[in-house]
């Protein structure tokens, strides 16, 4: 990665466009405020806060770095997800072989940082976006890009727009995850008329297969494993017919964090093909874990003896209104929390007196305004206003995309480091 580029972000300077960073640190640069090591509780930041746990997000980096090890897995986690260039920097720290993304403008955001393999898991027929991306890899040989192809209308598409460019764009055959889900070709017969249109082409080189198990409609293992399955035997029809003589290694990849076991259990099966195989996984999730959504999909609950993810982010929100017993109101909604898979859910509060954190005990989370939380207390609630509330959220991606610069906290409170997102 570009260590220009990264060094670049703590030289920004703190300011209104930051929501929750103290007003007194207002000109600092990142780096300086970072360098105070204020803490979260006291050091003058403002809720709605959201604070990503230092320990956390290091344990979750490790583990999926040797579970892939383990599995024998290349890995290109999603990065979608955090879309944070600081994050993707730990992630190659950690054995990734390189950063999946979606859109185009999501890889400009990656190569303005220095990713030097991306993996678009999309297909791409936007011609100044193709042109751009061209133009990027005639300019670094050192460059990698991969990305889907599902249609042979999309592949004319790409064709026409790369005409003349001199490197040609490296493809993967995109397999549906079955009848009725998202994007990929939906039979084995117009994989092989996708391959042959690119095979047709000066521009485009394919180098393998890949999918996305976590749209298999009505999942269960039986279900994802059989489409797992249905992918490697694609891989192994399309090389016997010789459609990857030039890729120099055979891509096959699928993976986000629910379902990675299957993923590493049918990969482990593939069979020796022409030319080496890179098994790329590309979970994203993991990175933050989470309090709802991934924690019941989490394929360690599973094989819990390979470890388990820790949700890593906390929303900090302060009560602005307890007009009844049963009622109070916190100072965040869905500006600043993910309520599109599950509402947050209260876990702790930190007294406004004492600063003590307690169990966060009868409290509930019953809706969202924009701006507010609404909570229901049960009568052993022990709430006040303008005591901070805790809460634990569901969906990484929908998280880190409602917060520009994210505090990095380590569990005594102090903030150590500031996220910067780029959605
Ligand atoms: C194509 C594709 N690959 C990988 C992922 C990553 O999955 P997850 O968010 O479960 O980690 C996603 C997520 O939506 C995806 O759409």
């Amino acid at each position: 990665m570009s260590a220009e580029a990264l060094a670049r972000l703590a030289t920004d300077r703190v300011d209104h466009r930051f929501k929750g960073l103290p007003p007194d640190a207002e000109g600092l640069t990142v780096g300086e405020l970072a360098a105070q090591r204020r803490d979260l509780f006291t050091g003058g930041f403002t809720t709605p806060v959201l604070a990503l746990s230092a320990e956390r997000l290091t344990h979750n980096l490790e583990l999926m770095e040797t579970y892939a090890a383990r599995h024998g897995l290349a890995f290109a986690p999603h990065g979608k997800t955090s879309m944070a260039p600081q994050l993707f920097q730990r992630q190659l720290e950690h054995g990734a072989w390189g950063i999946t993304l979606a859109v185009p403008h999501q890889v400009r955001v990656a190569r303005e940082f220095g990713i030097q393999r991306v993996f678009l898991a999309n297909e791409l027929v936007d011609a100044a976006a193709l042109r751009h991306i061209a133009a990027d890899l005639a300019a670094d040989p050192g460059y990698r890009f991969i990305c889907y192809v599902d249609s042979v209308r999309g592949v004319e598409l790409m064709d026409a727009a790369l005409r003349g460019t001199p490197r040609p764009v490296d493809v993967v055959v995109e397999l549906a995850a079955g009848e009725g889900a998202r994007t990929g070709v939906r039979t084995e017969e117009e994989c092989a008329a996708v391959a042959d249109a690119v095979a047709a082409t000066p521009t485009l080189r394919l180098v393998g297969v890949a999918g996305y198990e976590g749209e298999v409609p009505r999942a269960d293992s039986e279900r994802v494993h059989a489409w797992l399955r249905r992918l490697v035997a694609l891989a192994v029809d399309l090389d016997r017919a010789g459609r990857f003589k030039d890729a120099g290694e055979i891509v096959v990849s699928a993976g986000g964090s629910a379902w990675f076991d299957a993923v590493a259990d049918v990969f482990a099966g593939i069979p020796g093909l022409s030319l080496p195989v890179l098994k790329l996984l590309r979970s994203g999730a993991y990175v933050s874990h989470d309090d709802g959504h991934y924690r019941r999909l989490t394929p360690f609950t599973r094989v819990p003896e390979e470890g388990a993810l820790h949700p890593a982010f906390r929303l900090w929100t302060q009560i602005v209104s307890r007009p009844s017993p049963g009622q109070a109101f916190a100072n965040a909604g869905k500006r600043d929390a993910a309520y599109d898979l599950d509402l947050p859910l209260a876990q702790v509060v930190r007294d406004a007196g004492s600063g003590e954190i307690r169990d966060a005990a009868g409290i509930e989370v019953t809706a969202l305004s924009d701006q507010h939380a609404w909570l229901r207390t049960a009568p052993e609630a022990e709430l006040e206003v303008g005591d901070w509330v805790g809460l634990g959220l569901s969906h990484p991606c929908t998280s880190f995309d409602k917060w520009q610069l994210i505090p990095l906290v380590e569990a005594d409170g102090t903030v150590v480091d500031y996220i910067r997102t780029f959605f």
